[in-house]
């Protein structure tokens, strides 16, 4: 694959409660002439195009090195934007928009002739999403309404929580980078397929099964999502790639917390005896107790949520502190630890120990 990697990119700083207009008109600018420009929302940094130029929406793939066949989320601004894109909106997705949007959530919908397949990967389906971040909207707005964004990193690598960790994936790829600091949720919108019945949730996120069962009834979680050993591709194309995933290998450790520390302790111990560098994840709770390795505190254990928002920061600060083995604690699925454990697993191609 061929990267333009001589390509300036411009980088400017934004502040939400004073946005600066010249800076949203001049990434909407580069967007409708097809140009690509990153910015925040409230999960990850996105790479946005221009969703309805096929051209445009190409480039992100090149700029990630990602599979053509993984589909794009399309990112709006307002609830009227919705109808140009899809065919029909069942009435649970209106919903689901009206609880949930703007919001951590991307609702599959039947799409319309309007959406390119070279935005969907092939499929007759479209993810939308409305993210709750100002200067997002202003972005989307600015740039004609309709912004294919995956997250702003070379696929395979942690998703980027603040502007650094896109221009170290992504400075000379692309046309501009939009800093509004650090996001504020940590893990990817959760996904929700409103094309079947009962609705399927296909990636785990801060809008959670219990919140969506609580609105419109029975939901479904893609099963491959949760059991290591499926042979079933899972619905969400992007879902089969080893994602996340840092340089060294990731071990989860699982158990009563005092065993899963004593674990860790001699596994650190043995690479560190054996002349390998070592990282370790730990929490509030448990990182004083760690005698061996690079300790990083992920969170406390009280709140998943700051366990959400550092969890990829870590594991890029590992990559560059070259760790070769990191061991981490597990933490519980419920709530957004759900999608802190989907992340995690996957960030470690499933290697979990039971103590
Ligand atoms: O929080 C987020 O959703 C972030 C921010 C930037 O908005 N975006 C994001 O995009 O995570 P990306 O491209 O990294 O992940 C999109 C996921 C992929 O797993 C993809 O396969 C799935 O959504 N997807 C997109 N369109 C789909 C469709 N029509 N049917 C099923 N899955 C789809
Ligand atoms: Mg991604």
């Amino acid at each position: 694959m061929c990267y333009n990697t001589g390509m300036k990119t411009i980088i400017e700083q934004i502040n939400k409660t004073h946005m600066n207009r010249d800076v949203i008109e001049k990434a909407g600018d580069i967007l409708k002439k097809g140009g690509l420009v990153a910015f925040p929302t409230e999960t990850v940094y996105g790479l946005g195009a221009d969703a309805l130029n096929e051209e445009a929406a190409q480039k992100i793939y090149a700029a990630k090195g990602r599979p053509s066949d993984n589909p794009l989320i399309v990112h709006i601004a307002d609830m009227e934007a919705l109808d140009r894109i899809t065919k029909e909106v069942p009435e649970a997705a209106q919903k689901v928009a009206e609880a949930f949007w703007p919001g951590p959530l991307t609702m599959i919908l039947k799409k319309s002739r309007e959406v390119p397949k070279g935005t969907t990967g092939g499929l007759d389906t479209v993810a939308v999403r409305m993210p709750d971040h100002e200067i997002a909207r202003e972005i989307i707005r600015a740039g004609g309404g309709y912004i294919a964004a995956p997250s702003a990193n070379t696929s395979g690598r942690p998703s980027p929580t603040e502007a650094g960790h896109v221009a170290s994936d992504m400075e000379g790829r692309i046309d501009m980078i939009i800093d509004g600091g650090a996001v504020e949720i940590g893990v990817e919108s959760t996904i929700l397929d409103m094309t079947v019945m009962p609705p399927m949730i296909l990636r785990p996120g801060a809008v959670t099964e219990e919140m969506l069962e609580e609105l419109i009834g029975e939901v479904e979680v893609d099963k491959t999502l949760i059991d290591p050993d499926s042979k079933k591709a899972p619905k969400a194309p992007g879902m089969k790639y080893r994602h996340y995933a840092p340089k060294a290998e990731l071990v989860v450790v699982d158990g009563r917390i005092e065993a899963v520390v004593d674990e860790i302790n001699r596994l650190a111990k043995e690479k560190e005896e054996a002349g390998s560098k070592v990282g370790i994840i730990g929490t509030q709770e448990t990182v004083g107790r760690y005698k061996a390795g690079n300790i990083k505190c992920i969170g406390t254990r009280t709140d998943e949520s700051t366990i959400a928002s550092h969890l990829y920061g870590i594991l890029r600060e590992f990559d560059s502190d070259g760790a070769e083995f990191i061991y981490s604690e597990a933490f519980a699925a419920e709530g957004i630890g759900s999608a802190v454990m989907n992340r995690l697993l996957k960030a470690a191609g499933h290697r979990v120990m039971h103590v």
